[in-house]
């Protein structure tokens, strides 16, 4: 048969109980600081928190006019003398008890007497009364500290004390023993000690009721929290008596399967630990630790379920108790039941809850507030939607991968676009690839884009579409150095020109061709036979991934003309084409890019020509008849006048002779041109005739 034992005098003292009463009646919270933590118990500071008395530190951090509650521990003087001069509205909740020992010590100060507290000189309360003294005061806390003390004495000064008497008062909460030990071993040194046990009836009431308990105990259990020091000192008379002491901050910490081992167990609690606190130790351990039907494991795991709250933010898994057209009541297998309020799901198209949720069905959400202020804990299935979506962004934020969000609007500098329940943000510049002045066009797009950046716990997420669109690229541009190669004839588009080529787009990248690569013939510049937009046929000349270019050449998809001179061109052929050169030994005529002829100023005319710019001009379109051609010197000898009826020139040229009407004796018959202005073809130097290219 198992025992639980409750620890007399357990819990909130007096002095607590009226210091968190006073916060809680304070009307204008959110302007009330409470300097220092009003007890020692976070699940009662979070919740004073929660209601808008925040902890500060010191005065200086509350604003003019603001008020400032006083802690049970009490504060010293100069606390009060700053609050003054700040403007701050004092609401004092020191401990009565710990008011009279401050009236005590002033009054022994202001009477010459040397002030020894007996606590810890660290704690709150002690420095607290420490300021109601005069500079003549010291803590000490064991025989150890009064020897060591002493001897750091002058003669003097022990004289000093000995005539004006040593005036010795205890924190409120320290061990009677402790105050025993010190006034002992003052007495020892021959002082003279006024000793006024301060100790508050409460702390040794509650010292002897957990002392007596531990005694009869196979475990203790004392529940407070760890900054507590009578909580810390509960625990060290507990360990003294019951070697099973188990300290607990709250249910959470408590050993249960450990406890299933003891027949009776007491339980103890320091002054700042809240009743409910207490109880609920205590009914979980008398619900549970008796019932021996499950084996232990399933016990044990039962109980953790039943026992623990779930926290606000936690994912929880329920089952469907009721559904009504306003909420939906979850069984979560623990104290409480959870709800799920209409505007916390989800519901598309009028559908109603009753329609998408059944009792029995298993259901997931978040915890928004384990209290909701009727007992029960309040869920949200959007919430949890947008967890799942937060986990998703993520997730696209870890693996680099996409995702698709709805631009929803324009905002300064970007666009707000959602993913399912989470919004997140475009920047102007992370909209597009191209330069984006007005977002506007964007809004209502469905987008693909990277996470760029994600901090679900400030909610902000950065989408980039850029990102996405520069990947792509990057893909296409690969495909295409994959597919093609060196010597593939590919078909691009002439996108713009510079003074050494053109570049050409031949499916996502752009390759050079240069000008010498454009034609067999020459050109000066590549709009001479290009234009931009233009669909042409190159050959891929070279390619180096590693410094993405790619050089291109159009002459080379046609043959080069020299290769073909037998197919298309043979003495004796007539040949159209145009004077590219003109020279004083004859002209160039080009019959086709890369192929030119020469005609030797003989060959111009039946009659002998003096002056080849007399005849012929360049640009000059002519007919003229192949004489040789000379594949090894890649040279042809043309001839205009072959291709001319002697009379008919001579015709022509008396027509023109009678059109100028120029005096008979002024004109200069060819005949009569002096035979040494004459360039014979076969004086032409070797050098003059050499190959058109170096002609030109
Ligand atoms: Fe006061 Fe005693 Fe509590 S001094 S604060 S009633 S422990």
């Amino acid at each position: 048969m198992k025992e639980i034992i409750r620890a007399p005098h357990s819990g909130f003292c007096f002095g607590v109980r009226q210091a968190i009463q006073t916060a809680m009646d304070v009307d204008n919270k959110s302007r009330t600081y409470s300097c220092g933590p009003l007890i020692h118990n976070r699940m009662v500071t979070d919740d004073l928190a929660e209601k808008g008395i925040n902890v500060i530190s010191s005065l200086c951090e509350a604003e003019e006019g603001s008020a400032v509650i006083v802690r049970s521990h009490g504060e010293g003087r100069a606390f009060y003398v700053q609050a003054e001069e700040r403007k701050l509205k004092v609401i004092d909740a020191t401990c009565p008890f710990v008011t009279r020992i401050h009236e005590l010590v002033s009054q022994a100060s202001s009477e010459g007497e040397y002030i020894v507290i007996v606590g810890d000189g660290s704690h709150p309360e002690v420095r607290g009364i420490k300021g109601w003294c005069t500079d003549r005061a010291v803590t000490l806390a064991s025989e150890a500290d009064v020897r060591s003390w002493i001897s750091a004495l002058t003669e003097h000064e022990i004289s000093e004390l000995s005539s004006d008497g040593i005036f010795m008062v205890a924190q409120t909460t320290i061990l009677q023993e402790t105050f025993d030990e010190v006034a002992q071993a003052l007495a020892s040194e021959g002082l003279d000690v006024k000793a006024r046990n301060t100790i508050c009836s409460a702390t040794k009431e509650r010292q002897d009721g957990c002392r007596d308990t531990a005694e009869i105990s196979d475990a203790m259990v004392v529940i407070g929290d760890k900054n507590s020091s009578n909580t810390r000192k509960l625990a060290e008379i507990s360990q003294k008596h019951c070697r099973n002491t188990f300290f607990i901050e709250n249910i959470e910490d408590l050993p249960l399967k450990e406890m299933q081992k003891y027949n009776r167990i007491g339980v103890a609690a320091g002054a700042s630990t809240p009743e409910n606190a207490i109880k609920e130790v205590i009914t979980i351990m008398s619900d549970n630790i008796t019932d021996n039907n499950l084996s232990m494991e399933d016990f044990m795991e039962d109980i953790e379920k039943s026992l623990r709250l779930p926290r606000s933010g936690e994912l929880v898994t329920g089952t469907v108790h009721s559904v009504s057209d306003k909420e939906i009541i979850v069984n979560l297998g623990c104290k409480k039941d959870g709800v799920i309020p209409l505007d916390e799901i989800t519901i598309e198209g009028d559908a109603k809850l009753t329609d998408l949720f059944h009792e029995g069905d298993e259901i997931d959400a978040k915890v928004l507030k384990t209290d909701d202020g009727d007992g029960t804990i309040l869920l949200s299935r959007k919430k949890l939607e947008a967890s799942e979506h937060w986990k998703e962004i993520n997730q696209a934020y870890e693996d680099k991968s996409l995702i698709e969000v709805e631009v929803v609007k324009q905002v300064n500098g970007g666009v707000i676009a959602v993913y399912k329940e989470v919004s997140g943000f475009i920047p102007l510049s992370q909209l597009s690839d191209r330069f984006v002045e007005d977002s506007s066009e964007f809004v209502g797009q469905t987008l693909t884009v990277k996470v760029s950046r994600v901090d679900e716990r400030r909610g902000k997420a950065v989408f980039s579409h850029k990102a996405y669109l520069n990947e792509e690229h990057q893909k296409a541009l690969k495909e295409v150095w994959e597919k093609i190669s060196v010597d593939d004839i590919v078909e691009g588009t002439v996108m713009r020109f510079t003074d050494y080529g053109a570049f050409v787009d031949i499916g996502g990248i752009d390759g050079l061709l240069h000008i010498s690569e454009i034609s067999w013939g020459k050109l000066k510049h590549p709009q001479e036979v290009l234009s931009i937009g233009q669909k042409i046929t190159v050959k891929v000349l070279s390619m180096n991934e590693e410094k993405g270019k790619i050089s291109l050449g159009l002459k080379q998809t046609v043959p080069e003309p020299w290769s073909v001179i037998d197919d298309n061109y043979h003495v004796g052929d007539i040949v159209k084409g145009k004077v590219v050169q003109i020279k004083e030994y004859g002209c160039f005529v080009e019959l086709e890019p890369g192929l030119d002829g020469l005609v030797h100023i003989s060959e111009v005319r039946h009659r002998r020509v003096a002056n080849i710019n007399d005849e012929i001009s360049q640009g000059e379109e002519v007919n003229a008849k192949i004489l040789d051609i000379d594949k090894d010197r890649r040279r042809i000898s043309l001839s205009i006048k072959a291709t001319l009826d002697p009379e008919e020139e001579a015709a022509a040229d008396a027509a023109r002779a009678a059109a100028e009407e120029a005096p008979a004796e002024e004109a200069v018959p060819a005949e009569e041109a002096p035979a040494e202005e004459a360039a014979p073809a076969e004086e032409v130097p070797a050098e003059e005739t050499a190959t058109t290219e170096e002609d030109k």
